[in-house]
């Protein structure tokens, strides 16, 4: 394959981990003298990208959430202009270490799925590379400590590095590829792009340290943060990228772990409950098994919401925002260290 004459790295990023590679990426490509531009997608406003020039290689990256590519970066992919350009898609996933091995997130379908977008466009794939990066996900696990998140760079640094030369030589990279069982997380990917990510977005709460810097409204990439009652409220539109809880000055920002495991109780009493009393509710259950499931999904969603806004409202008591805080793990010293991506590499 020829080699480039000009790249364009277009890149989403949460906790900077993308970025970071994005950065990597244009590094090598400085040291070739091979223009390079990053475009940020996250910040971008929703003039349509450009059509890329004749040469021009093309670099995608941007975190997994919820093994697939974020909605924002498939909503760039799909407003894509056509072309016949050679294209680069990458990723960066949730890496964590066991000893001296790093252990690997799962890409599941954003690769396939978007290499289908991009060759019904036109373009050429050239390589997929996904990067195991430092896990930002601390509202389902606790944060990374400092020599994982050191070890992770250095590593990934390497390997980025090595990946850029090969790619920037005009040579083809599908490793990738052989995890091919990720294929099966299609209904998995689904569920979170379709539902998970809407339960997941009214799991923000802003709590008494926040001090209305407004970082958090200005900086978010979708701009699903408002000021509600005074305080940080998180709409449907949140995508979880974790940038407002890990880089708001104040640590004001948790996951409310106790409010929604007191929810999810409730709804399931009610559930015991409804099926109890009324049985035709199980009779359509049997005889409609998706459709039933559908309506109590979008059922369970609405409540939840409708609790996010009353607990939003009702921390204005100084009782009920301890509450919530004191039941957050994300509050906790074990478990919430924010995570960003390093600056130092
Ligand atoms: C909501 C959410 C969902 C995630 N889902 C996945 C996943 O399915 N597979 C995976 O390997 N990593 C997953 N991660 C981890 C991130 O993809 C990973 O930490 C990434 O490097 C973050 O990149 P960023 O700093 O550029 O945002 C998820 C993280 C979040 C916040």
């Amino acid at each position: 394959m020829d080699k480039p004459e000009k790249i364009s790295i277009y890149c989403f990023s949460g906790t900077g981990n993308s970025a970071k590679v994005a950065g990597w990426m244009q590094e090598v490509a400085g040291e070739r003298g091979l223009p390079c531009e990053v475009i940020n997608i996250g910040s971008r406003t929703s003039a349509p990208p450009e059509k890329p020039e004749h040469g021009e290689l093309l670099v995608f990256t941007s975190p997994i959430h919820g093994f697939n590519y974020p909605p924002l970066m498939l909503k760039f992919l799909l407003r894509f202009p056509r072309g016949r350009n050679r294209v680069v898609l990458m990723n960066t996933r949730a890496g964590m270490l066991i000893g001296k091995f790093i252990t690997p997130g799962v890409t599941g379908i954003a690769f396939y799925l978007t290499a289908l977008i991009l060759v019904l466009k036109g373009y050429r794939i050239q390589a997929l590379k996904a990067v195991d990066m430092p896990s930002n996900w601390i509202s389902l696990h606790p944060g990374l400590n400092h020599p994982t998140v050191v070890y992770l760079h250095q590593r990934n640094l390497e390997r980025v590095k090595r990946f850029a030369n090969r790619i920037y030589d005009g040579k083809p990279f599908f490793r990738c590829l052989l995890e091919v069982y990720d294929l099966l997380l299609l209904p998995v990917a689904a569920g979170y792009y379709f539902i998970g990510r809407f339960f997941l977005s009214k799991t923000f709460v802003a709590s008494a340290d926040c001090n209305l810097c407004g970082k958090c409204l200005e900086a978010c990439p979708v701009k699903a943060i408002k000021l509600v009652d005074n305080r940080p409220y998180w709409t449907l539109s949140c995508e979880s990228c974790m940038h407002c809880m890990s880089y708001c000055p104040s640590k004001a920002i948790e996951s409310c772990h106790g409010s929604v495991a007191l929810f999810v109780l409730g709804w399931n009493l009610l559930m015991v409950w409804l099926l109890s009393q009324i049985p035709v509710v199980k009779e359509w259950s049997a005889e409609f098994p998706f459709l039933m499931w559908l309506a109590r999904y979008l059922v369970f969603l609405g409540l939840f919401s409708v609790w996010y806004y009353l607990i939003h409202h009702l921390m204005r008591f100084r009782v009920v925002e301890r509450m919530i805080v004191f039941s957050s793990l994300t509050h906790f010293r074990f478990w919430g260290r924010r995570y960003r991506a390093l600056k130092k590499f």
